[in-house]
């Protein structure tokens, strides 16, 4: 079991996507795909596409120090969750601190789609070592890197950002486990060079990111100290409906349990697990004492899985 003396609560949130929505409809016309097959295939009926990352995640920033009472200069630092900056340099986490007037460190977090939950996971390290109150955002536009003439990417992407504010409390607080994992022989199932395109090996990565769901859910599960059945909410990385069921099926979790916004926002990578927690406590999904798994995947490959306990 992981054993944090001085943790971490999450106090307030935000989101913020852009106000244009594509419907599948909308593909359909410009490239060879259908409606139908994007529902059945992947659980997606719009996106939102627009905006630049650090726009999005100053607004879902903005908005989560709003709900948690907090003023831009009582935060200790900003760790943002990207696979894409604005620009190689500087760190777009420098223009969020920048617009939100933060007085204090920031950088960013590259591990694709698994981003938002390391960013958490290394916030709650710097919370242990004397931090007191962090944003912690996911924001992404994959649109900037898509080819809209490629209908096997395409159609998959959306833009969007979330974001949470965290503040430390003694004793253990909200995180029981995490579970980091990264295995770069795999890199090249998903990546974009310099100047190029988001290509994905669809299929591969399907199968490789239920298993290592599953796998990295149950070892932070059981170093929780709990069991599946314990487990009140997942919000898992929205990359495929599918890919959620066959996670929920593989672990024993009921599928009304799993957080699914994929329909209206698709996949934006780093910023899913954060537009799917703020949907479930906007929706009152989330109470106290709940048992939350946060767990996602994407290139590297990596993965991650955190249990939350929400509350306190
Ligand atoms: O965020 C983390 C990274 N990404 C992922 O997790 C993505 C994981 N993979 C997936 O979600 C799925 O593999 C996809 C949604 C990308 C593809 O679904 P699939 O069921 O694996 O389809 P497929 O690639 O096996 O293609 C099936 C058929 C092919 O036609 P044929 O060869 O059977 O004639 C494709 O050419 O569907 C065709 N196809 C399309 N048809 C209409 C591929 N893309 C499309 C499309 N519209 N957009």
């Amino acid at each position: 079991m992981t054993t944090i003396t001085r943790g971490g609560i999450v106090t307030g949130w935000g989101i913020s996507v852009p106000d244009k929505v594509v419907t599948n409809e909308d593909l359909s016309v410009t490239m060879d795909t259908t409606d139908a097959w994007i529902r059945e295939r992947t659980g997606i009926r719009e996106r939102r596409i627009g905006g630049t990352t650090s726009q999005l995640a100053i607004e879902a920033g903005v908005a989560a120090l709003e709900k948690a009472g907090r003023r831009p200069d009582e935060i200790d630092g900003v760790v943002l969750a990207t696979t894409t900056p604005d620009q190689i340099i500087p760190g777009t986490s420098a223009t969020v601190q920048d617009g939100i007037g933060v007085p204090s460190g920031a950088f960013d977090v590259n591990a694709a789609c698994s981003g938002f939950v390391y960013a958490l996971t290394v916030a709650h390290g710097l919370l242990a070592i004397g931090a007191e109150r962090l944003l912690v955002i996911g924001s992404e536009t994959l649109s900037r890197i898509t080819d809209w003439d490629d209908r096997s990417v395409a159609v998959l992407v959306g833009d969007g950002a979330g974001a949470v504010v965290l503040e430390a409390v003694d004793g253990p607080g909200q995180l029981l486990s995490w579970k980091l994992g990264a295995d770069g022989s795999l890199r090249h199932l998903l990546k974009c060079d310099h100047g190029g395109f988001l290509y994905m090996d669809g299929r591969e990565i399907f199968r490789k990111a239920v298993r290592v769901v599953v796998e990295s859910a149950e070892q932070a599960i059981a170093e929780a100290g709990l069991t599946v059945d314990d487990i009140d909410l997942m919000v898992p990385h929205q990359a495929n409906l599918r890919i959620i069921s066959a996670a929920c099926q593989r672990l024993g979790i009921p599928e009304d349990k799993a957080v699914v916004v994929i329909d209206r926002y698709g996949n934006t990578s780093s910023a899913s697990i954060p537009l799917a927690l703020v949907d479930a406590l906007e929706t009152g999904r989330l109470e106290e004492g709940h048992h939350v798994l946060l767990t996602g995947f994407g290139g590297g490959m990596t993965w991650a899985s955190a249990v939350l306990r929400w509350g306190g």
